[in-house]
């Protein structure tokens, strides 16, 4: 095969969403990969600055903290517990559009170095070096949620959410803010 005509095979299998692996002379063809990407379970609303300030403040985080805002938005959460607690701080988000709005955000806050965003599935993400996960979502995503975060998260870690609660998982703590409603609960030790 002349060199173009290969370069263009490869092409070829990249839009088609195919992954390859080159062997001298011989293009194998590994595994089908689906490029299709998964909707939102619930569209971006983000959360009141003011709300933001309670939900951090609830979890008590401080500079010590690894913080994972699940469903991450504009990424303010992440930004705030960075700039203001000195936390660490992880967003994931199944929106491109979002993770790259949180990324500028970031920049212009000057806290890049304490922060990373994640486009991906936060069902799916790895979440056990969370200290701290806050959620804005929906009562039946948080009820989704809840045997993961239970199976992936150290005992004592904190778990904020803002408006929605967790079914029948009785909150620690229950604090009105701005209209809102913030809820915290603490990762029981395994039973
Ligand atoms: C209500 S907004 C909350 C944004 C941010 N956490 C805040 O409080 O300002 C929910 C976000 O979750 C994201 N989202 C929805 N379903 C998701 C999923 N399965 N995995 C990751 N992100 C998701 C949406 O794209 C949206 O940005």
């Amino acid at each position: 095969m002349h060199r173009r005509q290969f370069i263009g095979a490869l092409a070829g299998l990249g839009a088609a969403g195919l992954t390859h692996a080159y062997e001298p002379g011989r293009i194998l063809l590994a595994q089908a990969q689906p490029t299709v990407r998964r909707s939102p379970d619930v569209i971006f609303v983000p959360t009141p600055n003011e709300v933001v300030d309670k939900m951090l403040e609830m979890a008590k985080v401080t500079a010590k903290d690894v913080v994972y805002d699940l469903g991450c938005g504009d990424g303010r959460i992440v930004i705030t517990a960075a700039q203001k607690y000195g936390a660490r701080a992880v967003g994931i988000d199944i929106d491109p559009k979002r993770i790259a709005e949180a990324n500028a955000n970031a920049k212009a806050a000057k806290v890049t170095n304490k922060v990373k965003f994640v486009e991906g599935d936060l069902f799916e993400a790895d979440i056990r070096e969370a200290t701290v996960v806050t959620l804005y979502l929906l009562t039946r995503l948080n009820e989704k949620l809840k045997p993961k975060l239970l199976k992936d998260l150290r005992p004592g870690t904190r778990v904020v959410s803002h408006a929605f609660d967790m079914g029948d998982w009785q909150p620690e703590r229950k604090e009105s803010v701005a209209a809102s409603t913030v809820y915290l609960w603490r990762i029981p030790k395994a039973s």
